[in-house]
């Protein structure tokens, strides 16, 4: 493991016995109802932590069985095993394949899923997690993911710096969707929600079904104006 993926899962094995499931619980029940996969899409909870997403995902699917499960993904060991934890209480065996894992490239082939979601993590991944994203979506894929608005948001030591220096925190929920689109998502939208005296943008976005067009060179003989 490198030595910042050791220092994120060291922090996260440090609070998983205190992690605040209650407030995380809501922002993913918020992205999955904003995201909505259906029940035989293959899902993705990206830095799952106690997995609030996939625990989400689940209980949707609880009227559904025998779909795949929601593959959740963390580099804490701890966080993973609080998660594994809270399944054992809330969900169907077998709907959530916990692996403890880096996120960054996932363990997922080329055009394998069909729905990522990350929940309040993407500020810790930066921006090549968008690209990862985009790889490992079928054309037509979609994305879902929070972040925090920059009003309220105050990481206290140790987390302030594990955040990713290349991704600005949005002021807005328009700045969140920006975010999306500019990795090359398309149809982002987004709106926020308030959870006590944090507010969080929800981003929904597809990948494009085909690939952005190549410039192309000038036709042989083409008259060029300089
Ligand atoms: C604030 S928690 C959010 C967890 C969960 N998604 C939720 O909504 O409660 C951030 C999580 O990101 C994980 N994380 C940070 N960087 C990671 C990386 N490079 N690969 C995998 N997990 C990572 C941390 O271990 C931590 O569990």
């Amino acid at each position: 493991m490198t030595q910042p993926n050791q220092r994120t899962a060291q922090a996260f094995d440090a609070l998983a016995g205190d992690y605040d499931d209650a407030y995380h619980d809501r922002i993913a029940r918020a992205l999955v109802a904003f995201v909505a996969p259906a029940p035989a899409e293959s899902v993705a909870d990206v830095a799952c932590g106690t997995g609030a997403v996939a625990l989400a995902v689940a209980a949707v699917r609880a009227a559904h069985p025998g779909g795949a499960p929601v593959l959740a993904l963390d580099l804490s060991p701890g966080m993973v095993a609080a998660g594994r934890a809270r399944a054992a209480r809330l969900a169907p065996a077998g709907a959530i394949d916990w692996r403890v894992a880096p996120a960054l490239p996932l363990p997922v082939a080329d055009a394998g899923l069909d729905v990522v979601l990350c929940a309040s993590s993407l500020h810790f991944l930066g921006r090549p997690a968008l690209a990862d994203w985009l790889r490992v979506l079928r054309p037509g894929g979609r994305v879902g993911f929070t972040l925090p608005l920059t009003v309220g948001f105050h990481p206290g030591g140790a987390f302030a710096e594990l955040l990713a220096t290349d991704l600005a925190l949005p002021d807005t929920a328009a700045d969140a969707a920006a975010l999306a689109q500019a990795s090359g998502f398309t149809a982002a939208a987004a709106r926020t929600v308030t959870v006590g005296a944090r507010t969080v943008a929800l981003v929904r976005a597809r990948k494009p079904t085909q690939p952005p067009a190549q410039p192309q060179p000038p036709a042989a003989g083409a008259v060029t104006r300089s």
